[in-house]
């Protein structure tokens, strides 16, 4: 009975054809867009994670998540341009496969969103601290880092999350132009890093080169376990597709945006992780049995008090700490720079992402009406905006970057496991609807994401996935008891046979221009 709760792909479509929202990313904007959003904390901060669960290995880890990557945006682009409305995998899942697997996919996209802007804020925090460091700001041990990971609370990581937050609210979305810019600083930061790493790369510092192995389902380390981390380096790529409804020709230009942004970042990663394990090696902490410990745990942080604190895998600012181990003080310092200008960016799209989830959610009637209520002078959902700041403010406060990283990419992976299987079922249901583009090889392109993103899902740690399966049976709880009854479609209010709602105002005075 829910799975027939489906909304009917042409009223989805409708309805955004209604909407006033202005047209007016093309293709190289959308690129520029989803490399604004990939580049962040995976790359400037997780690198060290990375290395703690795989070691020289990896290299590998950047590869196989790329690859995972790869398959989903191919799958995300067959549906992002035949639905280039709001919502992204929630709205697809709505159309395909009903009600209450979009509210499950909306849900976990939560995790996606505002777990992920968490993370960064965490990130920001490390590399924030690595400048102050012997200047007169310099923060007490206990006001650097959360709880799990030698701290109290994360001061920097609360206030970055609320100072953007409060950006939001006051109707600041970026403007084409701060993003391009912001885009530049990081590829900059990231090509002189490169240029500085590689010509000093030293064999030795690849052996050996698996100290941990492949991993094993649910062990959260070794190379796959260091694959279901870093995949959060190139997540972000889909915010490309939620900004379908601002785009020219999406048709056209959703798949070149998705496509192109995440393999510009692809060649950078490889090239900033064969750098990074070249220049200064990074072998993980063991514990007594030989086994890594895993990232983001008081052991850890004990470990790494011990035996080398100078080690890349317990650094919070590990690109930045390369170079100044490699006695380039000073460009180590530009690079800590650039993160800290560029990652408050990928803050406020991830945040910017979940207002927008919540507010189609909202408009759907599964979540209560208040949170769609738009600010009469700023013009901008600041509702549901001042509720998700403040919990990723607090998130951000009191947990390691790589633990929120992680439960971060559990929702994702899911979301991109339904999306790949809408791709299916709709060529199945609907073999006729216009697909201007159409995913190539799609039985054997779709099956292999869906494959790739279980592998990695069932990489994360037992602890990622025991909060997964936690949020979703909440959110059943939330579903059962609320959208159940007072969705729109369970009320008859849009539906097969009913027309559109319309949207009185745009959700937003201006679109994610970034
Ligand atoms: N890919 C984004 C980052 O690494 C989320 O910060």
């Amino acid at each position: 009975m829910l799975f027939q709760r489906v909304k009917p792909l042409d009223k989805i479509l409708e309805t955004a054809e209604k909407k006033s929202l202005k047209r007016q990313l093309g293709a190289f904007q959308l690129t520029m867009l989803g490399i604004g959003a990939i580049i962040g904390t995976g790359i400037f901060v997780l690198t060290a994670e990375a290395g703690q669960k795989a070691g020289p290995g990896m290299m590998f880890a950047f590869v196989i998540a790329a690859i995972v990557c790869a398959l989903a945006a191919l799958a995300y682009s067959e549906l992002a341009s035949m639905v280039p409305v709001s919502g992204s995998a929630y709205t697809y899942t709505y159309g395909v496969m009903g009600e209450a697997l979009a509210w499950t996919v909306g849900w976990a996209l939560v995790l996606e969103y505002a777990v992920a802007a968490g993370a960064v804020s965490v990130g920001w925090s490390g590399y924030m601290n690595g400048l102050l460091e012997g200047t007169a700001f310099e923060l007490p041990r206990a006001l650097k880092t959360g709880p799990m990971d030698g701290g109290a609370f994360n001061v920097l990581a609360f206030g970055i999350a609320l100072v953007v937050t409060g950006l939001l609210v006051i109707g600041t979305s970026k403007s084409a132009k701060v993003n391009a810019i912001l885009v530049l600083i990081k590829v900059a930061a990231l090509t002189a890093f490169v240029a500085v790493t590689v010509p000093s790369v030293d064999r030795t510092n690849f052996e050996p080169f698996f100290p941990t192995g492949w991993g094993s389902p649910l062990g959260g380390v070794g190379v796959l376990g260091a694959a279901a981390s870093i995949f959060f380096a190139y997540v972000g790529f889909d915010a490309v597709s939620t900004a379908a409804e601002e785009t020219k020709n999406p048709n056209r230009n959703i798949p070149i945006g998705l496509i192109g942004s995440l393999l510009v970042c692809t060649i950078f990663y490889m090239l900033v992780s064969y750098g990074a394990v070249g220049a200064i090696g990074a072998q993980p902490m063991l514990d007594a049995a030989g086994l890594a410990i895993h990232p983001g745990t008081p052991e850890m942080a004990a470990a790494c008090a011990a035996n080398n604190p100078d080690a890349l895998v317990c650094s919070k600012e590990p690109l930045a700490h390369v170079l100044k181990e490699m006695n380039h003080g000073t460009l180590g310092y530009m690079v800590g720079l650039a993160a800290a200008l560029a990652l408050p960016s990928v803050i406020l799209m991830m945040i910017y992402g979940q207002t927008r989830i919540f507010f189609t959610m909202s408009r759907d009637g599964l979540l209560p009406e208040v949170l769609s209520k738009v600010h009469p002078k700023y013009h901008t959902p600041h509702v549901v905006t001042i509720i998700t700041g403040i919990f990723v403010a607090l998130f951000a406060a009191m947990f390691p970057v790589g633990i929120l990283a992680d439960i971060s990419n559990s929702g994702t992976l899911f979301a991109f496991m339904a999306v790949a299987a809408g791709v299916l079922i709709l060529r199945k249901r609907e073999p006729n609807r216009p697909r201007p583009f159409r995913t190539p090889m799609v039985w054997l392109v779709c099956p292999l994401a869906i494959a790739g993103c279980l592998l990695l899902f069932l990489n994360l740690s037992m602890g990622t996935l025991a909060m997964f399966f936690g949020w979703a049976i909440f959110g059943l709880i939330v579903y059962a008891l609320y959208g159940y009854r007072n969705s729109d479609l369970a009320r008859g209010i849009k539906g097969p046979e009913g027309g559109p709602k319309i949207d009185p105002e745009p959700p937003f005075h201006e679109g994610p221009q970034a």
